[in-house]
């Protein structure tokens, strides 16, 4: 058995799940030969910190995040603090020495991943980074599908992530909408995760056009360490203005001559959590919806002719599902893809071998990013250009 110390920094919503989740790994994927150890974890907000020591089950807590780095006992650090906190985290970390899974946006604009991608590199240390809903058992078998060549050339694809957390005037403002601490807005928040999907399913962008805007331009003032980004105020409470954006746009040529969309909102009225896609190919067409996320929807046929679409149901017979359930109809959730990935990262370190998605995988993303961004203020189509630094 080889037991991996971790530290956790940024008890949040992500620091806690990801503790969890590296705690299950030994249970879940037993013959893995794999055992987490809760170091240390580190919140600026000392309760915060605290609770997630006792209830996590870690066996230190501090608020000073480079204590975290400093434990002799860590060998691998989860970033799960607000994005303005991950370049200098990185740089302390890879200075160290430590293997990091970071939480996306990796940086809080495409320039700043790639500069954490190139110190990580350069640092000669493993990366992992949370684009977990490529974990998800249907998702893993819809990227099987389309590798074996079961859907044929593929010539369509469409990505969105439509998320509620911004619908309301009075959620609050939390970091997430403030360009110091998050960046960019849906830009970098769930963009990020329909762009690697896209990416991950049907492969580089060419070039694309987009567009972005702010529907709700002011919110009310959160107390710090406080509720999540899902809360909210009230009519009277003081507000201040966002400064990032609520929705993105954009049209795709991918390198392999797809043609696709992408559109991400996190202000939306209807959809909940919807990171989906949609993929057709010339010979099926695949749909995914992470509202329903023990469901893909199959279209398989000769020569693009067939009787419609056939609904898979989540079970053991695809990847991973039945480390949670056995047979078939028993659905797993969003934290049991944090778990799988959870495993991923550490069997990545385990055997000293870099695994997607790392930095480079976010890097890719960041390089789509900016072509979005660039696009937004020439109103052009815009080339993918590289953006590895040295
Ligand atoms: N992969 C996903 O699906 C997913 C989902 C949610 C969030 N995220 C990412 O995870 C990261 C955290 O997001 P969250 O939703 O958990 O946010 P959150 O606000 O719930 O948690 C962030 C935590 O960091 C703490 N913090 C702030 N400054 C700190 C400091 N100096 N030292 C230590 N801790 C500090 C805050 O007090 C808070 O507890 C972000 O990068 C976010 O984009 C990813």
């Amino acid at each position: 058995m080889t037991e991996l110390g971790i530290g956790v920094i940024g008890m949040g919503w992500m620091g806690q799940v990801h503790a969890r989740s590296y705690s299950l790994v030994r249970q879940r994927f037993p013959d893995c030969g794999l055992s987490a150890r809760l170091v240390i974890c580190s919140d600026n907000v000392a309760q915060r910190a605290e609770r997630a020591r006792d209830l996590l089950g870690f066996e230190a807590a501090t608020t000073r995040w480079r204590d975290v780095i400093e434990h002799p006992a860590v060998q691998v650090l989860s970033i799960a603090a607000p994005n303005n906190l991950h370049l200098e985290i990185v740089e302390a970390a890879a200075a160290a020495g430590l293997h990091i899974f970071c939480e996306k946006p990796v940086g809080r604009t495409p320039q700043e991943t790639a500069q954490i991608e190139a110190i990580a590199r350069n640092a000669g240390i493993l990366s992992f980074v949370g684009f977990n809903y490529r974990w998800a058992p249907l998702v893993l078998h819809a990227k099987r599908l389309i590798s074996d060549g079961a859907l044929g050339e593929i010539t369509q694809y469409r990505g969105r992530f439509f998320s509620m957390y911004g619908s309301d005037p009075l959620g609050l403002l939390s970091w997430r909408f403030d360009r110091e601490f998050a960046g960019y807005g849906a830009l970098g928040d769930i963009m990020a995760h329909a762009t690697d999907m896209a990416l991950y399913l049907c492969g580089p962008v060419k070039r694309l056009v987009s567009n972005a805007h702010t529907f709700i331009a002011e919110r009310p003032l959160p107390i710090p360490g406080v509720g999540t980004h899902y809360s909210r105020g009230a009519p009277e409470d003081p507000k201040a203005a966002v400064s990032n954006e609520d929705y993105v746009g954009a049209l795709l040529e991918f390198e392999n001559g797809a043609r696709g969309t992408l559109e991400a909102s996190r202000s939306i009225v209807g959809p909940k959590n919807q990171m989906a896609f949609e993929i057709n190919g010339a010979k099926g067409a695949i749909n995914w919806d992470f509202e329903r996320m023990n469901e893909l929807q199959l279209y398989l046929g000769e020569d693009g002719r067939g009787d419609g679409f056939t609904r898979l149901v989540a079970g053991d017979r695809y990847p991973w599902h039945g480390n949670f359930n056995p047979g078939e109809g028993s659905g797993l959730g969003y934290e049991d893809m944090k778990v799988i990935e959870a495993w991923q990262f550490l069997r990545a370190v385990a055997d000293g071998r870099q695994r997607a998605p790392g930095l480079a995988d976010a890097l890719a993303v960041a390089e789509a990013h900016q072509a979005m961004i660039r696009s937004w203020n020439s109103g052009a189509w815009e080339a993918i250009t590289s953006m590895r630094l040295d």
